[in-house]
């Protein structure tokens, strides 16, 4: 594993201590994780612009150096091949993930067969969660301080309240 670069991608809109749980476990395999933000989501609206998307994670992280963030358009492989990246890492909170997760892994294996897709099962503290539902719950003024980052909390709090 000494010079595997691990690559997690997402959308991140926004992250969440569920994502922050996958970076910290690949990071306690991998010598360097780089976290890589979509810039662009095809069947659902973003609700953070990719700039604030990207910032949540860089204030998480500014003092880890085996954490980079950083981010992608286009196809994921082409990312990881332009980053020598071998390793894509994928979070699975339960059953109903895997089949969109499997056929991802598929596509991507075809695509570039020497890249692997690893994939950790998340913590069951964070099984039930989503930036959709983090969102919804702050809408509804709900309390999710145990969910997200504060940094995130406060641009939620900002974004629907004011
Ligand atoms: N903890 C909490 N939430 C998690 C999670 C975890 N460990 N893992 C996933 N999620 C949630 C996210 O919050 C998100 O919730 P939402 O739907 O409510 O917003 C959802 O699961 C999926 O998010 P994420 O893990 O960020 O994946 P994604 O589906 O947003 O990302 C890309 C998909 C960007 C990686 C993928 O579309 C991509 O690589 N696109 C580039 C194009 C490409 O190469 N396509 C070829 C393959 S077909």
């Amino acid at each position: 594993m000494e010079n595997r670069i691990a690559v997690y991608p997402g959308n991140f809109d926004p992250v969440t201590n569920g994502h922050i749980d996958i970076i910290e476990r690949a990071a306690r395999i991998f010598p360097k994780v780089v976290v890589a933000v979509a810039a662009s989501r095809e069947k659902r609206s973003l609700l953070f612009s990719l700039e604030e998307r990207v910032s949540f994670l860089k204030d998480l992280y500014q003092e880890h150096t085996c954490v980079e963030i950083t981010s992608f358009n286009g196809l994921l492989i082409d990312f990881m091949k332009q980053h020598n990246a071998q390793v894509i890492i994928r979070g699975l909170r339960a059953v109903s993930d895997f089949e969109m997760e499997f056929q991802f892994a598929l596509m991507n294996q075809q695509l570039a067969g020497d890249i692997e897709t690893l994939f950790m099962m998340s913590r069951s503290t964070y099984s039930y969660l989503s930036s959709s539902a983090v969102k919804q719950v702050i809408r509804f003024k709900g309390n999710v301080s145990n969910l997200v980052p504060a940094c995130v909390e406060n641009a939620l709090w900002a974004k629907f309240h004011g």
